[in-house]
């Protein structure tokens, strides 16, 4: 972590490049290359001088280093913002803040990924904090789905994941078109085309609040326990640091005690999904 978790770090902009419509995809680096020192799953508080701050995941893994990557959609003041810089230019960064998923206890396992739309972006931290240290895993399955083709992300790795004998990838869009000869359907029609070894699966579950109610129904019916599912909530945040209680549900800050919860610790906050 930075100096202070208070005053954010500047950051430059190294790489940048519109993804699609609405994400736009940044490689920072901080001063003297110096690590970000994340986990897969954290986040860091990205500001625009004069204008504020956002929480936003770390998409890239610790395995990697060449400083770190965000994907950032416009939605309001300061992804918008940001989404006007190009390379060079200095943003702030406090963290990496909040809770990481739990990559010891899937060493020697299976690993299931389910990514909604924007999930991937954290989930892009783990997937690739998994395949590069593939020897340390059991099965890699990657199940990613979104509204339509021109929504998702980081096509080329998409690619890269399909064409490996060593992981199993399947994407579905809600809405094909012309072009698209995949899967059509929401992310719950890819779970039966899967093999799940129940005993020894750890499933990592990122998107929309609706995604998840339907994706863990289906997990819990092929036989995975409560502890076995992890998942990342997504909350209004402010500090970041578990002072300002804008991002607490009965008791946990989202920040701090997560964003990395399994679902055995979430089932106890009503609301959380
Ligand atoms: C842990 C974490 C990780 C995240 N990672 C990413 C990421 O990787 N990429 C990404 O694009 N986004 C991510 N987000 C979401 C991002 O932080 C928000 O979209 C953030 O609000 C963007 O800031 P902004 O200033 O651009 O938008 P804002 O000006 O904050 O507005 C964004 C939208 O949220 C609404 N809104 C703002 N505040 C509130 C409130 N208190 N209550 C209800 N509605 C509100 C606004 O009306 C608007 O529609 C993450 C959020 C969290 C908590
Ligand atoms: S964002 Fe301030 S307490 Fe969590």
């Amino acid at each position: 972590m930075g100096a202070s978790i208070y005053f954010p770090q500047t950051a430059t902009i190294d790489s940048c490049e519109q993804l699609t419509e609405k994400e736009k995809f940044f490689r920072l680096v901080l001063p003297n290359q110096a690590p970000l020192g994340h986990g897969p799953g954290q986040f860091v508080e990205v500001s625009l001088f004069g204008i504020g701050e956002a929480p936003i995941s770390v998409s890239s893994s610790p395995t990697r280093n060449y400083g770190f990557d965000l994907c950032v959609r416009a939605t309001g003041n300061v992804s918008n913002a940001l989404h006007r810089l190009d390379k060079g230019a200095k943003v702030g960064i406090r963290g990496p803040f909040g809770s990481q998923f739990p990559v010891d206890n899937m060493k020697g396992k299976d690993v299931l990924f389910v990514a909604g739309g924007l999930g991937l972006i954290p989930l892009r931290s783990l997937i690739w904090y998994v395949l590069d240290k593939r020897s340390e895993f059991g099965k890699v399955t990657i199940l990613y789905g979104c509204k339509n083709p021109g929504e998702l992300l980081f096509k080329d790795e998409m690619k890269e994941w399909e064409e490996r004998s060593d992981v199993e990838f399947l994407a579905t869009v809600d809405q094909g078109g012309d072009a698209w000869t995949g899967n059509v359907g929401v992310i719950t029609t890819l779970i039966p085309h899967v093999e799940i070894d129940p005993r020894n699966t750890v499933a990592n579950v990122v998107g929309p609040p609706i995604m998840y109610r339907f994706v863990i129904l289906d997990l819990l019916a092929r036989g995975l326990d409560d502890d076995q599912i992890i998942v990342s909530l997504e909350r209004h945040m402010k500090c970041g640091i578990g002072k300002c209680g804008h991002c607490q549900i009965n008791g946990k800050y989202v920040c701090m005690d997560g964003p990395v919860f399994s679902y055995a610790e979430i089932k106890r906050l009503d609301e959380a999904l």
